[in-house]
Parts: C-alpha cells; sequence; structure tokens
C-alpha cells in the first residue's frame, strides 16, 4: 500500500510517498481503507521538528492522528458485525501517526461507527475538530444572550465553534483573516471581523455592546490571542487552545484573575480514548441530525501532502483539510 513518510523534520516536502506491505490485523484490532485522512494544524508543527518537547515523534515516520473508512479486515475472535462497517478512528499515540496511509491498523475500541447519512469526508472532518469543539464549547459552558468571539474562525475547529455557540443561542463573532475566510464565517451566521487590519478589536468592542465578548475561543494565539484577551469582559472565560501565531496566548493567570477572567488552556482539551469515543459518537449525532455542519474545505489526493501542508501553512485553507487516498 501507499502512505506518506516524514524522512526528516523541516519543510513540506519532507512529506514523501512511499509504500510498505499491507497491514495485518493483530488481537482486538480492525484494518481500515482509508478514505479520508485527517489534516491538523498541529501534523505541520511536529512535522517542521518544533513540537519535539511535547510529542516525542522522530522521523522516519508516517504522520496522520486520524481516518475515515470501511474495515476491511479483523483480527481474530472479533465481532464479525464491524466487518464493512464504515468507522472513523484516532491512529497512533500521543499526537497522532499513521493516518496518511491507504490502509491503517487500530484497536477496534477506537473505531466509531459512522451514521449512515454522513459522508466519510464529512465525518474525517468531525473526528478531531468536532471532538474538541464539543469538549471546549462544554468548558465555557455558553449561555443564551452570551457574546462569543471566535479567533481563527474559518478553520477547521473554528467554525464549529461558531456553530456551537450559535446554537446555544450566543451573539458570535468570528475573527479570521481575508474576504473568503471571512465569507465562510458570515454564510454560518456570526459577524465577521477580519483581525489582519488595524482596529479590529475596536469592531469586536463594537459587535459585544461595547463590553467584550463573554467568551474567547482563541484558535490563533499569540499577538492576536493577546489582544482578544485585552478586551475580554470582566468576569469572562478565556480558552488559549490555538498556538499558529506562534506561541498560545500570553496571558499570565494573575492577568486573568485581576480581572475575574477563567483561563483554560490546551490542557482541558487532552482527551482519553474513551473519553474521545464518547465525543466523536456525540458529534457525528449531532451532524447527522443536521445540527452541525462540517465544513471540508479542501481535499488532496494523498500523493500531495505536501501541498496541503504548504496550504494550511500559507493560510490558504479554509475549514478542514483531508487527504483522499483514492
Ligand atoms: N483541531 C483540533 O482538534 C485542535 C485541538 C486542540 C488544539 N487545536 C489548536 O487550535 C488551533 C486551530 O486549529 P485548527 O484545527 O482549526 O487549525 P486550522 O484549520 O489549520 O486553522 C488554523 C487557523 O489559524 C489561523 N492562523 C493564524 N495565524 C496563522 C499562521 N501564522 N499560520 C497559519 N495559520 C494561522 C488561520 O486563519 P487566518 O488566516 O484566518 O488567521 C487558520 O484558519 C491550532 O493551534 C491547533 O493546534 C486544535
Amino acid at each position: 500500500m501507499r502512505h506518506i513518510e516524514v524522512t526528516r523534520f523541516g519543510g513540506p516536502e519532507v512529506l514523501v510517498p512511499t509504500t510498505s506491505p499491507d497491514p495485518v490485523a493483530g488481537p482486538g484490532e480492525a484494518v481500515i481503507a482509508v478514505a479520508a485522512a485527517d489534516v491538523l494544524f498541529l501534523d505541520t508543527v511536529i512535522r517542521s521538528g518544533r513540537a519535539g518537547a511535547w510529542f516525542p515523534i522522530s522521523p522516519p515516520y508516517v504522520p496522520g492522528n486520524g481516518v475515515a473508512g470501511e474495515v476491511v479486515a479483523l483480527g481474530p475472535g472479533l465481532d464479525p458485525s464491524w466487518s464493512g462497517a464504515r468507522v472513523v478512528a484516532r491512529t497512533g499515540g500521543a499526537g497522532g501517526s499513521g493516518g496518511y496511509a491507504e490502509q491503517v491498523v487500530v484497536p477496534l475500541d477506537r473505531a466509531v461507527r459512522v451514521p449512515t447519512n454522513l459522508e466519510l469526508t464529512e465525518s474525517a472532518a468531525l473526528l478531531h475538530d468536532g471532538s474538541t469543539a464539543l469538549q471546549l464549547a462544554s468548558t465555557a459552558a455558553i449561555k443564551p444572550e452570551d457574546h462569543v468571539l471566535v479567533l481563527a474562525a474559518a478553520g477547521g475547529l473554528g467554525i464549529l465553534l461558531v456553530q456551537l455557540a450559535q446554537a446555544a443561542g450566543a451573539h458570535v463573532v468570528g475573527a479570521a483573516r481575508g474576504t473568503a475566510k471571512l465569507d465562510v464565517v458570515q454564510r454560518h451566521g456570526a459577524t465577521a471581523v477580519d483581525y489582519s487590519r488595524d482596529g479590529w478589536t475596536a469592531r469586536v468592542l463594537d459587535a459585544t455592546d461595547g463590553v467584550g465578548p463573554d467568551v474567547v475561543f482563541d484558535g490563533a494565539g499569540g499577538q492576536l490571542g493577546r489582544e482578544a484577551f485585552e478586551i475580554t469582559a470582566d468576569g469572562g472565560r478565556f480558552s488559549a487552545h490555538g498556538a499558529p501565531g506562534g506561541t498560545f496566548a500570553p496571558i499570565g493567570p494573575r492577568d486573568a484573575a485581576s480581572r475575574n477572567v477563567s483561563l483554560s488552556g490546551i490542557e482541558h482539551v487532552q482527551l482519553d480514548e474513551a473519553q474521545h469515543s464518547r465525543l466523536v459518537a456525540t458529534v457525528l449525532g449531532e451532524a447527522s441530525a443536521g445540527r452541525l455542519h462540517p465544513h471540508v474545505g479542501q481535499t488532496f489526493p494523498l500523493g500531495r501532502a505536501a501541498d496541503a501542508h504548504a496550504a494550511i501553512e500559507q493560510r490558504a485553507v479554509t475549514g478542514k483539510t483531508l487527504l483522499i487516498p483514492g
């Protein structure tokens, strides 16, 4: 089968198509023929070599944290009703690995069945972003009439947070860069603000009755995250889970406490396998019922994984990016 290998840490060019024997299911395992492999912003950071302190992965490795596809083989003694099932599953250990491939082998207890009315691509788009979004929304305890600000709102995670906040009855502002991304945010019913323009926080204040957002989901981090913190309403909730801006939002616990802002971070979305599977099943159910709309912005053939990473790093993508082995 074909897979993608990271040959050494570096730019997108280190993602090299290669081949290996088809995987075999051992005890408790299933082989999935991959219809879509999830690509996360985190995959680009790990590939660059900048995440070594947190994720002990070293080249050569197969990147990719999860897939959607069909079960094509089962280990001995497993329930045969799983044969042929359409599933999503996380791959690899901490940080994820192994998903950029035509076939993956996973413990069967990681597989979550996909509702019949959902496409496998839609399900792949919800595997991580959806479960994370549900967890973040639950931590923030969004109330009707809250003002909610989502940074990196047109990204894979951001656009789901926009929808969950709307569904909770909040007034939602989605901040992103450039017309194409602002259009995506508006299409999902939120007020769109371009945070690459001077004075963007004043526009958010205008949209939040002058008091600032009660809840901030910061998927951008760095300076943008800090600026968003400055306008967060006193007594608000701030989730600093994103770092595309180079760092998580630089906010000290004392800063937050001085304004009674409840601060949460990336540690609040570290889920064990059981928690993750439960949230994935819930989020697939929400999408199946039409209450959540996965946004697959772009797909790339598996062999063009390097182009997918380059596009993410150039900020040229909206919503979810997937690899299609097809
Ligand atoms: N997806 C998850 O399950 C998950 C879980 C935990 C944490 N996170 C973190 O949350 C953040 C957003 O995740 P995501 O999955 O939504 O990622 P994504 O779909 O790749 O979106 C990232 C967004 O970051 C914005 N951005 C800001 N500065 C950027 C820069 N210098 N380079 C590239 N993009 C930049 C981009 O939008 P603009 O161009 O509009 O700024 C882009 O839409 C990431 O830091 C990720 O590690 C995600």
